[in-house]
């Protein structure tokens, strides 16, 4: 799927080569990747789902997986031995925050976002390597940068996956396996369904301009421009991401 460059690095990413195998599947963005990699000759698509009769994508393989079950992910490292290219993109957004929410759902964003996602690399990982190396794309967020009391657990989950992210692309990197993040605001999917049209990216679009970064092998996809005025805003004062903070005392 990935040619050796001469010196040793590696040349654009063959999507047309690669097994695929998405998580969350079944709707949202993660359907988007799943078609759009077969428009792109991927040459086998699973589409994991924690239910796998509700995946109706037409030319995907359907593949049972919840990511915060190891059992599960067991069962599909050995179901689909054959990836390549591995998109974490399973994902829940309980808006709780963190002093007076629910512990439960907390916990539950974390084995989500980061635990789910942590695992399901641990399991691919070798099959990746084994397969001549390969690619990952970690789906993040602008909110991965950007942290509110009404997204509490989903942007310290998210952090901790960014985190994470930035740490398995340098374990990865020797076994020849690229590790892409992607960064993105509100789409237009279930989870951002009480947000206005106006202020949402289609999800479609976002897996293209995903894909082409994997292609590319960059290790990092900002999808919107909201989501890149908040990356710059980092490097600068919190009130830049924080605006009370600058009428504070
Ligand atoms: N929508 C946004 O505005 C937005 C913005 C930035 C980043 N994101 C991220 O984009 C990714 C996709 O979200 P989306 O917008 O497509 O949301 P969505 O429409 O709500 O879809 C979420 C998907 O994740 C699956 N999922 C949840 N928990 C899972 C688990 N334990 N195991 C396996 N699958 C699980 C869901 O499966 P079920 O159908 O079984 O529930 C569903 O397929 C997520 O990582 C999300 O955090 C979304």
């Amino acid at each position: 799927m990935t040619a050796r460059h001469p010196h040793g690095g590696l040349e654009n990413m063959e999507i047309s080569n690669a097994v695929a195998l998405v998580t969350g599947a079944n709707r949202g963005l993660g359907r988007c990747f799943a078609e759009e990699l077969l428009r792109r000759g991927a040459a086998k698509v699973y589409a994991a789902a924690r239910n796998p009769a509700a995946v109706d994508s037409p030319g995907v393989v359907p593949l049972e997986l919840d990511i915060t079950d190891p059992a599960s992910i067991a069962e599909a490292v050995t179901a689909a031995p054959d990836v390549s290219l591995l998109i974490n993109n399973a994902g829940i957004s309980t808006h709780t925050p963190l002093v007076t929410g629910d512990m439960a759902k907390i916990q539950l964003e974390m084995e989500t976002a980061f635990f789910g996602h942590l695992n399901v690399i641990r399991g691919f990982a070798p099959a990746l390597e084994a397969n001549g190396g390969g690619a990952v794309l970690n789906v993040l967020s602008i909110l991965s940068w950007a942290h509110f009391p009404a997204y509490g657990a989903y942007s310290a989950a998210k952090s901790a996956a960014w985190a994470m992210t930035n740490v398995v692309r340098q374990e990865l990197a020797p076994m020849g396996i690229d590790v892409t993040a992607l960064h993105v605001g509100y789409m237009d999917t279930d989870m951002a369904d009480y947000v206005a049209a106006s202020e949402k990216i289609h999800p479609a679009l976002v897996a293209a301009t995903a894909l082409d970064g994997i292609q590319a092998r960059v290790p990092e996809v900002i999808a919107d421009e909201g989501t890149r005025r908040v990356k710059s805003a980092l490097s600068g004062g919190l009130e830049l991401i924080y605006p009370d903070l600058s009428t504070a005392g």
